[in-house]
């Protein structure tokens, strides 16, 4: 594997290995992403395997320009367009009826196809130079937290595949939102960067479907990705609800070291101030919660390397990227 700059001359290197069948990690403002040739089966092929991800979950496919959706895309609804109009290029994902051209092992089969118009300029760069769409999970191993720097995708992967394009840390930190328009009414399939509030701006009501515990190998999942333990550190993860800690914990033995997560300095200094925890880190001292969604991943992929026996994580607020940012909580806290 080897590490790309964002210079002109790598970046047409990455354009090349990606049109070649090559792997190559490229940067987003969501996550860093693992990206093939969305028309090379056997170069996507190649990201289920370094991946381990199972076959069943489909891939996003990253467009450059909006009108290329109809390379991948049979039919794009009224609604689909507005949005793409008022919100792409950025963190959201669209589910549209596919074109047979995209090959069945993008889409798991599926007569869907996810797509993303990202605004990172690296990315669209890379696509640009490549002229092809690019499919592209979160580039980390299945079941793991997703990477928002080039050395967590170094380190997770770097030995299965070619080339990790590092365009510095992601901005917005978690994954899109990915919204199903293939029915009457739009449906949420994943909170993620794009906030439900500024969708809902556009098209109007967006159906939340409830929580679906999914189990693994459940063929009917409306987003297959959407297993509970998908963004499971290996460090134990408990989740409580927002100023909840620590009475919420009343009486209980505490294991050390433990650390407590929580959403401002405020909610910090509460709990910094009971002596409970060996260490308290807020998700964004400000309470901002772009900032918090920005530092999350980064932040469980250092407490992971710092083996804490226990993390005590609270809820932020269910508003803006707060949704993601609860539902990413939710699954680490899921085993
Ligand atoms: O921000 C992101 O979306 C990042 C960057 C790299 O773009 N990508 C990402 O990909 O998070 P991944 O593969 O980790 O998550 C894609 C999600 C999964 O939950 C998958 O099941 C869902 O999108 N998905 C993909 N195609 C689908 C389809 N046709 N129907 C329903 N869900 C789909
Ligand atoms: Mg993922």
């Amino acid at each position: 594997m080897k590490i790309l700059s964002a210079s002109e001359t790598d970046l047409e290197t990455a354009a090349r290995a990606l049109r070649e069948g090559k792997l190559v990690a490229i940067p987003t403002e969501t996550v860093y992403g693992l990206g093939a040739n969305a028309f090379d089966e056997r170069a996507v092929a190649r990201v289920f395997e370094a991946k381990a991800r199972p076959t069943f979950d489909p891939l996003i496919v990253h467009i450059a320009r909006t009108e290329d959706v109809r390379q991948v895309a049979r039919e794009v609804p009224e609604r689909a367009l507005a949005l793409a109009r008022a919100l792409w290029p950025g963190p959201l994902t669209m589910i549209l009826p596919k074109k047979p051209e995209v090959p069945d092992i993008v889409t798991a089969g599926l007569d869907t196809v996810a797509v993303r118009f990202p605004s990172h300029p690296v990315a669209q760069h890379i696509i640009e130079l490549a002229g092809i769409p690019v499919a592209a999970p979160s580039a980390n191993p299945f079941g793991y937290i997703s990477p928002t720097t080039a050395a967590h995708v170094a380190a997770m992967l770097g030995d299965r595949i070619d080339f990790i394009v590092d365009g510095g840390p992601c901005d917005v930190g978690v994954e899109s939102t990915v919204l199903d328009l293939t029915g009457r009414e739009p449906v949420l399939l994943r909170a993620g960067g794009m906030p439900l509030e500024r969708i809902e701006a556009v098209v109007g009501p967006v159906r939340i479907p409830p929580r679906q515990a999914a189990t693994v190998g459940a063929a009917s999942l409306a987003s297959p990705g959407q297993t509970l333990s998908h963004y499971a550190p290996s460090t134990p993860l408990y989740l409580f609800e927002l100023g909840s800690l620590p009475g919420a914990l009343a009486g209980a033995a505490m294991p050390h070291p433990s650390l407590a997560l929580v959403y401002d300095s405020q909610r910090a200094a509460v709990l910094e101030s009971t002596g409970r925890f060996d260490e308290v880190v807020a998700l964004s001292p400000g309470g901002n919660l772009g900032e918090a969604a920005a530092r999350l991943f980064s932040l469980l992929h250092s407490f992971d390397a710092r083996h804490f026996e226990a993390i005590y994580a609270e809820r932020v607020p269910e508003e803006g990227l707060g949704r993601a940012i609860n539902d990413r909580l939710f699954r680490a806290s899921k085993k």
